[in-house]
């Protein structure tokens, strides 16, 4: 049957229709917003990268948090910048590091909150890579004992999620094994699984003086051309103990998370990162765009594609829109 009988223009006609057969519903219950946590007392400093958003020092949490909670939003998603770097990223896992006072910090203020940590070395190696470095060589193998470690210091310190993002090969099993063997069997991995090699981190490198002192990532972290590679990594990534499977970028990547949703049915989280932020905010502040308009589109997108889990900078702008309708 077709037209003039079939008419999909009907259902459209009103925004109760349109409700009603709406395919895709976004919620708050979808969101994870990413927050950067510097040394010093005191700091709530704009990035000039990520307008609208914050390095917190760890003294000035509690409102930004109770923000977010009050917001609905589950979770939070914490990066460190810290006050040194070495070769082998040491500071990441101090017992007394910027992200281990501020996971306990912020389960002191709301106890309940998710804290899923960004588990890797680029923040904290003096090189600016996320494996330490030799003979200009960016090693698999020594990173991952770093990696296990890091992990190990964040489960310790209260977070409920580990989320490696360093793309060494291997990083699940040895996170997975260390958090195990001390007790942390509960705690999830949320898997950074197919994070390509991406000029959409631009703004976020900025943000967490993170940029590679030499070279590139392209050896570690995915081809942007490739779609199968993403499906093996995922797969070994699940094999390893990953309980959530991350595609990262997002816009320019909605045709993976549609495949890993398909091909996995795991708990599929998607990075909409920093440069697709960015490039949001930047658009708005000319006039060019309407931003509430846009960002609710694209997050239904993310939805759409198969993605039940969003880490997005615009989390809490999102949560008082969808107060607002
Ligand atoms: C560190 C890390 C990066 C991002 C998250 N974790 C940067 C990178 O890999 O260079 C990017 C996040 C964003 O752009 O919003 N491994
Ligand atoms: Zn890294």
């Amino acid at each position: 049957m077709g037209f003039p009988t079939v008419r999909l223009r009907r259902l459209r006609a009103t925004g109760n229709l349109r409700r009603l057969v709406r395919e895709t519903q976004l919620s708050v219950d979808d969101l994870i917003y990413p927050l950067f946590i510097v040394p010093g007392i005191n700091v709530e400093n704009e990035i000039a990268s990520l307008p609208g958003s914050y390095h917190y020092s760890v003294d000035r949490l509690a409102s930004i948090i109770t923000e977010v909670t009050a917001l609905g939003i589950p979770g939070v998603l914490l990066f460190g910048v810290p006050p040194q770097k070495d070769e082998f990223a040491t500071g990441a896992w101090h017992e007394d590091g910027i992200v281990q006072q501020a996971i306990r910090e912020i389960k002191r203020i709301a106890p309940e909150l998710l804290v899923v940590t960004d588990v890797c070395l680029c923040q904290y190696t003096t090189s600016g890579h996320c494996g330490p470095v030799r003979d200009g060589i960016i090693e698999n193998d020594p990173a991952l004992e770093i990696l296990a470690k890091i992990a190990l210091s964040h489960a310790r310190a209260g977070a409920d999620i580990v989320a490696p993002s360093d793309m060494m090969d291997g990083r699940i099993m040895a996170i997975r094994g260390v958090l195990d063997m001390q007790g942390f069997e509960h705690i999830s991995i949320m898997s950074y699984a197919a994070k390509y090699s991406s000029a959409y981190y631009g703004p976020f490198r900025d943000a967490a003086g993170s940029a590679p002192q030499s070279g590139d990532r392209k050896t570690y972290q995915m081809d942007p051309a490739n779609a199968l590679e993403a499906l093996r990594e995922v797969a070994l990534d699940i094999e390893e103990g990953a309980d959530i499977v991350m595609v990262k970028p997002g816009l320019a990547y909605l045709d993976i998370v549609w495949r890993v949703k398909e091909a996995f049915g795991m708990p599929t989280a998607v990075y909409n990162v920093s440069a697709e932020y960015a490039m949001v905010k930047a658009a708005a502040a000319k006039g060019w765009i309407n931003e509430e308009c846009l960002v609710m589109e694209t997050m239904v997108g993310f939805k759409r594609a198969g993605a039940d889990i969003i880490i997005t900078y615009h989390a809490k702008e999102v949560a008082k829109w969808l107060r607002g309708r």
